[in-house]
């Protein structure tokens, strides 16, 4: 049976022309040409990363690593994972073909699951390179906001763009993720801050979704800043949101999830907790973006209100700390937006001896954190964070996967969750640090189809 993507009856209704290229190639593997059946065996290390929730405090240094590991995919998912002997035996059993299944000898490599990137802001228009020219110079992010740049800036030359324009640099931005060993991204509206462009932005992510290979996970932001029309009256935009456009977002099944910018200046903590209550009543699943610049009180609201996660934190404070860690907050820390905006980084040694289930991601975004990478992400969590390489894995997978509530389907190599794996160049998960600033991804699993290896020069299309 061949493996297919979710939530295809939503972006049915969303009609791009698929023209020849990528896209093309990306539905025909999926759909027709590729089985996902893989084994991939003698795997100097298979980090496991075991676990079906967040890995909370100490729980997120154990990566549960087998030396010489193997893992049988059927049909896109994991069948079993275990010692090359004991799983070669186990899949005599079964009496299946070998001649069915495509084989990976992973002999002097690590092998860990896909990476998963829990907060990008990956479809929007235009650039704003000026604007870090700026803040190289001295001017700071909220300057820049405050004087008509920023986010708003992102919102004019995303409304101009067609959702075919959209849907080109998105398929890019992808690649590159993918390219990175990235598996499962987030993605979030919040560049249209009107009916037409929030729907636009989300509908692109469907589409997205459908025809790449990486699964594309659609986060409704709506505010995240008030527009021009809107200047002088929050209140009336979070009414705005909460009236008409949240309904018609749940209403197509466009989005999993409501986040939105609450800072000072931006969204206060009474506003963020009207319009994600009556997203919640929805059916929306919560995540914030919470005390990144003044400490406003979002890790304790998003505790309040039963989020899945909140993220920034650089000022959260200890009763934040405290509060998300007994709710079951997943506290995402992103520090290349703290390193690109030269603030302080969030305190993540903290947040994990106080017991939260911590995850990373890159922020990707146009504005205060233009990069997907996620080794640069690797690199400043553990040189500049003091979070050692194992929590920092953990913060990447499993955690990433809980922070997008899929910590059941995806971030693990366990039996019954979906074959996304990497294969590292090296023997072990420790150069993934080591390997400053460079990706170690050799090959990239989606599902049990080998879809990048740098060995074929790449991303595999057909
Ligand atoms: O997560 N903080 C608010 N939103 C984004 C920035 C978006 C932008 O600058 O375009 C963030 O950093
Ligand atoms: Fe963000």
């Amino acid at each position: 049976m061949p493996v297919r993507k979710r939530r295809s009856q939503r972006a049915a209704q969303f009609v791009i022309p698929v023209k020849a290229g990528n896209q093309t190639c990306f539905a025909k593997k999926m759909g027709k040409t590729m089985n996902g059946n893989m084994i991939i065996k003698n795997a100097a290390e298979l980090v496991t990363c075991s676990g079906f929730t967040a890995k909370k405090g100490k729980e997120m240094a154990d990566l549960h690593v087998i030396e010489d590991g193997a893992v049988i995919i059927k049909e896109g998912v994991i069948e079993a994972a275990g010692r090359t002997g004991d799983i070669e035996k186990q899949f005599k059993k079964t009496g299946a073909e070998y001649s069915d299944f495509d084989m990976i000898d992973a002999r002097g490599k690590a092998v860990l699951p896909g990476f998963v990137d829990s907060h990008t802001h990956l479809v929007f228009g235009g650039y704003r390179a000026e604007e870090f020219s700026w803040r190289l110079r001295g001017d700071s992010y909220m300057q820049i906001m405050q004087r008509g740049g920023g986010i708003v800036n992102t919102v004019k030359a995303t409304r101009q763009a067609s959702a075919e324009e959209l849907m080109q640099s998105g398929i890019k931005r992808l690649d590159s993720m993918l390219s990175m060993g990235v598996t499962t991204v987030e993605g979030k509206s919040g560049y249209g801050l009107d009916r037409d462009t929030e729907i636009k932005q989300l509908e692109v992510m469907a589409h997205l979704d459908q025809i790449h290979y990486l699964d594309v996970v659609p986060t409704f932001l709506g505010a995240h800043a008030v527009p021009q029309e809107y200047k002088g009256k929050q209140d009336a935009f979070i009414d705005f949101m909460a009236a008409d456009i949240l309904p018609q977002v749940t209403d197509q099944n466009l989005a999993e999830f409501c986040d939105i910018f609450c800072e000072k200046s931006v969204f206060s903590i009474e506003q963020s907790r009207r319009l994600l209550t009556r997203a919640k009543d929805l059916g929306l699943k919560l995540k914030l973006h919470a005390d990144e610049i003044v400490q406003l009180g979002g890790a304790e609201l998003a505790a309040e209100l039963g989020a899945v996660s909140a993220d920034h934190l650089l000022q959260a404070s200890d009763q934040g700390i405290k509060d998300m860690s007994v709710a079951g907050v997943v506290a995402t820390l992103l520090p290349a937006t703290a390193f690109s905006l030269k603030e302080p980084y969030a305190n993540g040694r903290k947040m994990i001896d106080s017991n939260c289930a911590v995850a990373l991601a890159t922020d990707f975004n146009p504005g205060s954190c233009f990069t997907e990478s996620i080794p640069l992400v690797f690199a400043l969590a553990t040189l500049h964070m003091n979070i050692s390489t194992e929590e920092a894995i953990s913060a990447l997978t499993i955690n990433a996967a809980a922070a997008l509530d899929r910590a059941d389907q995806t971030g693990s190599i366990d039996a019954g969750k979906k074959g996304d794996l990497i294969v590292l160049e090296f023997p072990s998960y420790t150069y993934i640090p080591y390997h400053l600033g460079v990706s170690t991804v050799e090959k990239v699993i989606k599902q049990g189809n080998l879809v990048f290896d740098k060995e074929k020069g790449g991303i595999i299309h057909c």
